[in-house]
Order: C-alpha cells, then structure tokens, then sequence
C-alpha cells in the first residue's frame, strides 16, 4: 500500500513548542516508521510555512526583513526535526521557487476552471501606517466565544474563522486605532461550488474520522461554505500571476496546503522521476494522512480537499486528518505567536529526545486537551519509561552478560511460562498494529509497554537468580526469552522511540540498522551465541530539582524609580523609560502606552527585571524589563512597598547573571492572593512571594489572582 503522510507546515516564525511537537512532527514519524517497517511504500513531507502573517509580526518586531526570520526558523526547524529523530523524506519549504512555481500553476488553472474569480471586498486599511492590514494585524473581540484578543482571521480561542470586520472593535495591532474600510480588489475561490461534493465525501466517507475532527467539519458545512478570498494586499509571499496584481500576494494558506503535492513532486524530481508523484495522487487505494493541530482542522478537512476537487478531481483527498487536541501549560494553550510554552530546542537540550517523545506521546491530545506538567513529565520518564521498559531490557542484558560469558545463551527447554512468554509477544506487537492501523498512538504505545511489563512479571516469576545455582538450563532459557522478548521491544519500540531501539539493538549484539527491520520480524528468535553490547541503562532518570538548581538564583529582580519617559519613536505601543536602580541608570523600553499616559509615570517606582539579557526594540536598546500584569485586557505595573530606598532586593540574587529572555519565559511569575506577586518556579515546586524585609509587592489596576506577570 502506498502511504502519503503528510505533516502540518510550521510557521517560520519562531520555535515551536512542545505542543506543535506531539500534534504534527511525533505523530507523523511514528505513523510513517510504522509503516515502512510494515513494508508499505511510505512517502513523509513537509516543510516550514515561510510566509504567514507570524513571520511578518516577527520580522516587524525585530526591524529586519521576513526573509532572514523565515530563513533563521526554517533552519532551527529542520535541526530540531533531526535532534527529535524524526524522519522526513523531504523537509522542504515553501520560500523554495518550485513549490512557488507550481503554485501558480494551480492557481492559473483553477482560475481558468472558472473555480477562482476576481472580485471587490472590503479591507481593513490602517491610516496611521498607510497599509491594508494581514488578517494577524487585526484583533478584536470574538463574535461567537467572547475572546478578546481574537485575530481578523480566525479565533484562537474557539477556532472560528472570521473576517477581519466580523470581529467585535477591530483594531489595529501596531496602532491600536480602528482600521477603516477600503475596497481592493481580490481573488476568491468558488468554495461554494464545492459543498455538495464536499458533504457527500464527508458525510459517505469519513465516519472513522476522530469524533472532534469530524463535528468540526461537519458543522462548517451545516453553516454553508462561502467563497473567501485567496489573495492579500502584502509584499510578503508568493506573487500573484495576474497583470495588475504586483502589490499583492497569494494567502499562505492556499499556497501552503498546496506544499504536500508540491514536496511529493519536488521529490521525484530530486530523484529523477518527474513524473513519480503521480503514484501517489492518482492512485485511488493510496491513502494520505494529514497530521495537524486542532486549529487546522478546516484548512485540511475542507478547503484544501476543495482546493483538490476544484484543480483535478482524479487527485486523492485525504484519507484521514489526524488532528489533535491541544497540550496545555499552566492552563493555557501553547502559542508561539503569544510566547507561552514549553520550547522545542530548549527541550532538546536538557533531554534525550526519546524520553520527550515518550511523554509526548503518553499525554497526547488525540481526542481531548491535556496538559503538560512537569512533575508529570519527570514521573513518567522515571515510573514508566525507565522502571518498566528501561529496566527490563537492562536486567535481561546484564544477568546474560554477568552469568553467561557475554552472549545470549541457549534456550532448551520451554516450559508453560516461557511459551507464554513467547506468545505475548506476538500478541501485543499485534495489539500495537492494530492501533497504529488506526492512528491511535497512544494506546499503540501503552500495548508495547505492557509487553515491557509482563516481560518484568516474567523475569520475576522465573527468578533467574535462583536457578542459576538450581538449574543452569532453565536458567539459560529464562534469559534468553528475556532477550527475544528485548529484541522483540527494540522493534516495536522503534516507530515510537527510534534513537533507543538503535541502541538496545546494538547491545542485543546486532550490526544492522534496527529501523531496516520488517514489523513481523519481531516475532522472531535471537541466536544463542550471539555476542552482547551491554552499556548504559537505555534511559537516564530526570531529577528536575537537579537540573533546575535553584531558580530563584537566577534572578535580580530590584526597586527602580522612572527618571524619563518618551514614546518610542517606532512602536505605537512602547515607551523608552531611563530608570534609576540607585547605583546605576539604565534605558529599558516598555510595552504600557496603552495603560499609562507619560505624566502618570515620571517619578513612579517600579519593580525591575535588571538582569535580562539587553534586547533590541524596534531599533532601541533595553537593558531589563519593568514587571507587570497582564490580562486580556489590562496591564498592571507592579507597585514596590512604600518606604524601601531604590536599588532594594525584591527578589533573587543581586549580581545574578545575565537570564536569556528564552530562559525568563520558562518561569512562572503570577498574581497571588491579594494582589501580591508569586514566584512559582519551573514546575510549581517552588513559590515564593515577592517582597522586601517581609512587605509585599502588590499588582496595580486589580487584577485578579492567577494573572501572569512578565
Ligand atoms: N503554518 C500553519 C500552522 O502552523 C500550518 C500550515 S499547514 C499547511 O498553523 F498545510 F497549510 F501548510
Ligand atoms: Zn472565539
């Protein structure tokens, strides 16, 4: 069978979160190392989405072109997808001029079909800047949950996909001001055309869709499908083919979807086989399987099955879309756009990729939102991952390497228990297969653990140590079931914890590479006399108060009084503020124009984050943070203790080095009860209240305890 996997474009924006891990990147690999092993012809692509909105903010923020974020990101991705062990067959981008070139091509096409149409609207368009607006630049209330900060284009909260003017108080996210409304004139898709074909394949076809994937699509199609615009008035993406059209783009997400036909083509055509893609989209049985974030669902299970039907109705649309959940933190989605979360390369730094896969996946949000914890994270490793899989194959390899001259000894006689043994694990590799057939990763890996488990309760039972005094034969075949059973693991494992099963393969004595093994090929015996490996336990036990240290001495959080306030020349919403720490002055720029007028702020003593790393502010330099509260819709500075001189102790360490803004996201400061400030530490294992000589800190503006500050 030909198996298309297909995983979800991460913006080239910034790094990606633990969240987007375990919704595209995780779930793909082990899908399509499932199938390989199986013997399916299996095809993985992707790439990084260079163009979207976040790119632009970012490249905005930081005063530099959205090429040089795009390109900076694309790489970060790449290395992580690598460092994480997963296995691309083509991790491309959508900067690339084929995929550019090919675009168009659809587009030319759809537009010939009549299936694309060009049509008046009316854009958000900003005075204070001169510009139409890009759906992010646009914010406003959510019509349908109430969300403040929804974007012009869709409703981060609820997921609804809106118009910028659909919004309750559009404004202007640099400026803050409303936008008004101009024509222009775009391109649309004839989504409407579609939606009989559309229900049919939906509502004939896909009942063993995931049940929230297939709510959310069905309910977009009981609204009724209305043509949207595919082109935007921006200078930041793939140009339109059109005379007339040189000031605007095709939107990211049209062209983006397309990446999964166009990564196929630019394959083969890497390989030399130009027309080889065709393989796998002309082929009715081959099946392509999306994997994607909750926030995708419409774009994969909708529109750019639209966008197929429109083009080339022989094309193959999805078989299934895979979508998840969201993996929370502290309560709160994981957004990069909103700088919360757990980050990918950090991740990578401080843990072996598999065991971030392990918990990844043990929590993943196949059908309902999780949470990430970190208490949780470090439990798991040690409970589960280390205790029960970790430590059976250990013991296995170490009493063989001990008692029987470093190889796998021979196996005479099987008795009940060992041919039970051997049964389970023909048993639960199929277990395993059957819920990867299905895509549930999850309960798929809980099936391969427990053969870890009965393979400890086996050993157990058996007790090895006993009959190698008693019976060295019934010894002999007792370790070596716990090796098949080993080696039965590294293969099963290998889809879910690649790096690992490399490395229990190797120990077990084999030279081959574990990942060129043949699923069925786990049922099969090891040789007796076969040399062994042993090494290091396969995983490391995670002691998170050992690897945080103590937090607090990171940071030099101290009392400074505001000298100077002038607005930032550059952002509508910064001020640049000189301070005085007592011993020393300093320019920090602030993000609170909005919530405090200049004349409210000469004079006014503040909390400081004086060890920040300096950053660079559109253009301005900012040596440390003033803290603050913030909701959805206030910022509240925090307030020092009245009579407690400049340059005071509010909390950490004075002299406390340099804390990169990466490492300052990782903590967690917050309102506590009564409008005081609490430090909560990494995983909430430490909380402190902010204060000097026993008198608290106190948020302004009253706002509500849980609130972040930062
Ligand atoms: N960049 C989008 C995101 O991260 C996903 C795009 S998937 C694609 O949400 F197929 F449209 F590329
Ligand atoms: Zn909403």
């Amino acid at each position: 069978m030909k198996i298309l996997v297909c995983v979800a474009w991460p913006y080239a924006s910034g790094p990606r979160h633990l969240g987007h891990a375990v919704s595209t990147f995780i779930p793909a690999d082990v899908i399509a190392r499932y199938h390989r092993m199986k013997g399916d012809e299996v095809l993985m692509v992707g790439g990084s989405d260079m163009h979207g909105t976040p790119t632009m903010v970012r490249a905005d923020e930081e005063g530099v072109s959205p090429s040089v974020i795009a390109e900076r990101y694309h790489a970060l991705h790449a290395k992580n997808i690598e460092q994480l062990g997963v296995r691309y067959d083509l991790y491309w981008n959508t900067a690339d001029p084929h995929h550019k070139e090919w675009v168009q091509e659809i587009f030319l096409a759809l537009k010939k079909k009549g299936q694309v149409y060009e049509r008046t609207m009316i854009s958000p368009f900003c005075r204070a800047g001169n510009h139409f607006l890009p759906d992010r630049y646009v914010e406003g209330k959510c019509p349908n949950c109430g969300f403040e900060n929804a974007r012009g284009d869709q409703c981060d909260n609820c997921g609804h996909l809106w118009d910028p003017f659909d919004l309750i108080g559009p404004r202007c996210r640099i400026h803050g001001t409303a936008p008004e409304k101009r024509e222009t004139s775009h391109f649309f898709f004839r989504f409407s055309a579609l939606e009989a074909r559309l229900k049919q394949w939906i509502f004939d076809d896909k009942e063993f869709w995931r049940l929230p994937v297939l709510t959310f699509a069905k309910s977009w199609l009981d609204e009724g499908l209305k043509d949207r615009p595919i082109t935007r008035d921006l200078e930041w993406g793939i140009e339109v083919p059109v005379p007339g059209y040189e000031t605007k783009r095709i939107y990211v997400w049209f062209e983006a979807v397309m990446g999964y036909l166009t990564a196929t083509k630019e394959w083969y055509r890497r390989s030399g086989r130009s027309d080889g893609w065709k393989d796998f989209w002309y082929d009715p049985k081959a099946r392509h399987l999306y994997f994607v974030g909750k926030d995708n669902i419409v774009f994969h299970t909708l529109f750019w099955p639209a966008i197929l039907m429109g083009y080339d109705e022989k094309l193959a649309l999805p078989y299934d879309v895979a979508a998840t959940q969201y993996l929370n933190f502290s309560g709160e989605r994981m957004s990069t756009g909103r700088g919360s979360g757990i980050w990918l390369p950090e991740l990578l730094e401080r843990f072996d990729p598999d065991q971030i896969r392990y918990y990844g996946i043990a929590t993943m949000p196949e059908t309902k939102d999780t949470d990430f914890e970190w208490a949780d994270f470090e439990r798991r490793n040690n409970n589960e991952l280390l205790a029960i899989y970790g430590n059976f194959v250990h013991r296995a390899l170490t009493f063989a390497d001990k008692n029987f001259g470093h190889e796998v000894p021979p196996a005479t006689f099987l008795d009940a228990t060992d041919k039970a043994m051997v049964r389970a694990i023909e048993q639960q590799a199929g277990k395993v297969a059957q819920n990867l057939e299905y895509v549930h990763i999850k309960d798929a890996m809980k099936e391969a653990i427990q053969l870890a488990r009965l393979g400890n309760q086996y050993v157990d039972q058996k007790a090895p140590w006993n009959l190698l005094k008693s019976d060295r034969a019934a010894c002999a075949t007792a370790i070596h079931v716990a090796l098949r059973v080993s080696r039965a693991l590294a293969i099963i494992m290998a889809p879910f914890l690649p790096r690992s099963s490399s490395r229990l393969w190797h120990a077990l004595g084999y030279d081959s590479d574990v990942h060129g093994e043949r699923w069925d090929e786990a049922l099969d015996d090891l040789p007796a006399g076969q040399k062994l490996r042993v090494g290091k336990p396969l995983f490391a036990k995670i002691d998170l108060r050992e690897t945080s240290e103590d937090p607090t001495a990171r940071f030099d959080v101290r009392i400074a009084r505001i000298v100077d306030v002038k607005e930032h020349p550059n952002a509508d919403k910064l001020y640049v503020l000189q301070i005085d720490l007592g011993d020393e002055r300093r320019q920090v720029v602030a993000g609170i124009r909005k919530d405090y007028p200049i004349e409210g702020l000469r004079g006014r003593k503040v909390v400081v984050l004086a060890n920040l790393e300096p950053a660079n502010l559109r253009g301005i330099e900012s040596r440390g943070m003033l803290l603050a509260g913030e909701d959805e819709a206030t910022v509240g500075l925090l307030i020092p203790p009245e009579d407690v001189p400049l340059g005071s102790q509010i909390f950490g360490a004075k002299g406390a080095s340099t804390l990169p803004f990466s490492d300052f996201q990782k903590y967690k400061f917050q309102v506590g009860p009564e409008g005081t400030v609490v430090f909560r530490g990494l995983g909430g294992e430490v909380q402190v209240t902010l204060s000097v000589d026993g008198k608290p800190v106190r948020v302004d503006k009253g706002l509500k305890e849980g609130t972040w500050v930062h």
